[in-house]
């Protein structure tokens, strides 16, 4: 069993604090009946209209790069995938074989890998069997605002024995992931997250594809999931760290591959809190998408992090002349390092295939980024106050104190995180991906999009982003419990052709 240091950083805390949810679960949809991700009735505010502002042609500039990186809209889908999911209670043999009390998509835990080529309609019927509402929340996918499964703002939580269908065409490729977005901290914790892979349009031949679902839990003394959620000392700190880290729920994953295979390995962070950094040794993997969307070029692995809610797409080549070899891959973002999993090389050796790894080359440069005035800020940090004792804050305020950020779709912006507190907090926007473009002020060249960024103490990331995405979308810190806490604000992407915002 992996035990783990689960404090990875000094504490500063002079902070107060204590327990509970996610989004205010209950609250009435404020949707009314959008399901198809157009406006409803336009009495939004007016964003502003951009024929009226100065021509600025360096920022038209970026938005033509961005254009060139992604596309604004789903292709039209050639047929359409049916998948069930059916969140419910139950028992699973994780970590050491042991019955554990889980809540578990479909039984199992980590939930199926759902696989869909691009292209495809996506087609889920929910069924809640849980005691609590849950909604399914596509970590990643670009999908019709009023799929993005988000209670109070895009639908009505799904109560116990109810159902929801949600359907949508993904626009990119890549390796998604889904959970429940009300009473995240609890619901995920106990197990209710899966993979959503969108294989591109045409397969490469890797040797094999595989999924590496990384979670941490923490158990009670009676091995069972610790039910006090949203504690005091996970507010204080970076959430909920577990003593004990799972890949695909085995506390001591052990793959056994062939000699000369080439594997695309596809790492998900599904901890409430937990960062990780994965070192593969001499395997020197290259990092081919990060957060499902392709880099422009194969990238070291060396200084990425793994913060909730990213993903790392790894191109790896097992060496032909490793037979009887083991590879460790050691976690090394805390001060005591840890083996995760392992990869047992056995077998006769099979041919490495040979083709160029999938890329973006398009990826935006924005070329002089760092020197646009900042657009939108956000400073996070901590007050005492609110249900809990403490409340994490966006710009002095918690959750539902805050007016929406209002963007106009296809313009680029410059957005800067500032974290003030001495926590981390994995910053993450629904429905657009963006860029890092400086840290601490210093211009940083990021060859590679993000849905979710980790700031660390005291840390100030800008990114640039042009939203595409109609629609209200979340922008909340990933570590759960800070969000349930009230770190988490909502940006509105309006409708640059109408001219109005969502409802
Ligand atoms: Cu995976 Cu609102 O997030
Ligand atoms: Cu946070």
């Amino acid at each position: 069993m992996a035990m783990t240091d689960t404090d990875p950083s000094p504490r500063p805390s002079r902070i107060l604090a204590l327990a509970l949810l996610f989004l205010p679960a209950l609250a009435h949809c404020r949707c009314g009946a959008d399901t198809g991700g157009g406006p409803t009735s336009p009495p939004g505010t007016e964003t502003t209209d951009p024929a009226a502002e100065p021509p600025d042609p360096i920022r038209e500039g970026f938005e033509r790069e961005l254009a060139a990186a992604y596309p604004s809209d789903a292709p039209t889908p050639t047929g359409s995938r049916e998948l069930e999911l059916r969140a419910a209670p139950g028992a699973t043999q994780q970590i050491d074989g042991r019955l554990l009390n889980v809540w578990a998509y479909n039984g199992q835990v980590p939930g199926p890998v759902l696989r869909v080529r691009l292209g495809e309609e996506v087609v889920v019927r929910l069924r809640n069997d849980l005691p609590q509402p849950t909604t399914i929340h596509w970590h990643g996918v670009r999908v019709p605002n009023a799929m993005d499964g988000v209670p109070g703002v895009t639908q009505d939580p799904v109560p116990p024995g109810g159902e929801f269908t949600y359907r949508f065409v993904p626009k990119d490729a890549g390796t998604f992931w889904f959970h429940p977005h009300v009473r995240g901290a609890e619901q995920v914790e106990r197990g209710l997250y899966g993979v959503l892979v969108v294989d591109d349009a045409e397969s490469l031949p890797y040797s094999r594809d595989e999924v590496w679902v990384l979670d941490d839990w923490r158990l009670a003394p009676d091995g069972q999931i610790d039910p006090r959620f949203v504690t005091r000392h996970d507010l204080a700190h970076d959430g909920r760290w577990g003593q004990t880290v799972t890949v695909n729920g085995d506390a001591a994953q052990r793959v056994s591959v062939r000699p000369g295979e080439r594997i695309r390995l596809r790492l998900v962070n599904t901890s409430n809190g937990r960062v990780y950094r994965p070192d593969f040794g001499s395997l020197d993997p290259k990092v081919i998408a990060v957060d499902g969307m392709y880099t422009a070029r194969p990238l070291p692995l060396e200084g990425f992090e793994l913060a909730p809610g990213n993903r790392l797409d790894l191109d790896i080549v097992i060496p032909a002349d490793s037979a009887g070899q083991t590879f460790a891959i050691t976690d090394r973002f805390t001060r005591r390092p840890f083996v995760l999993a392992q990869l047992a090389v056995a077998g006769e050796p099979v041919p490495t295939p040979s083709f160029d790894p999938p890329s973006n080359p398009n990826v935006p440069t924005w070329a002089g980024a760092a020197e646009r005035p900042v657009d939108e800020t956000y400073v996070l940090n901590a007050r005492r106050g609110g249900e809990h004792g403490i409340q994490w804050t966006i710009n002095g305020r918690p959750w539902g104190e805050h007016e929406a950020t209002q963007l106009a779709e296809g313009r680029w912006v410059r957005v800067r995180f500032e974290n003030r507190s001495a926590r981390l907090h994995p910053m993450h926007i629904h429905g657009q991906f963006f860029e890092v473009i400086a840290r601490n002020g210093e211009p940083v060249e990021t060859p590679h999009f993000r849905d979710t960024v980790l700031l660390h103490r005291r840390e100030t990331i800008d990114v640039g982003m042009v939203p595409l995405d109609w629609g209200r979308w979340m922008m909340h810190c990933h570590i759960l419990e800070h969000a349930e806490a009230g770190m988490m604000t909502e940006v509105h992407v309006g409708d640059r052709r109408r001219g109005s915002l969502p409802p």
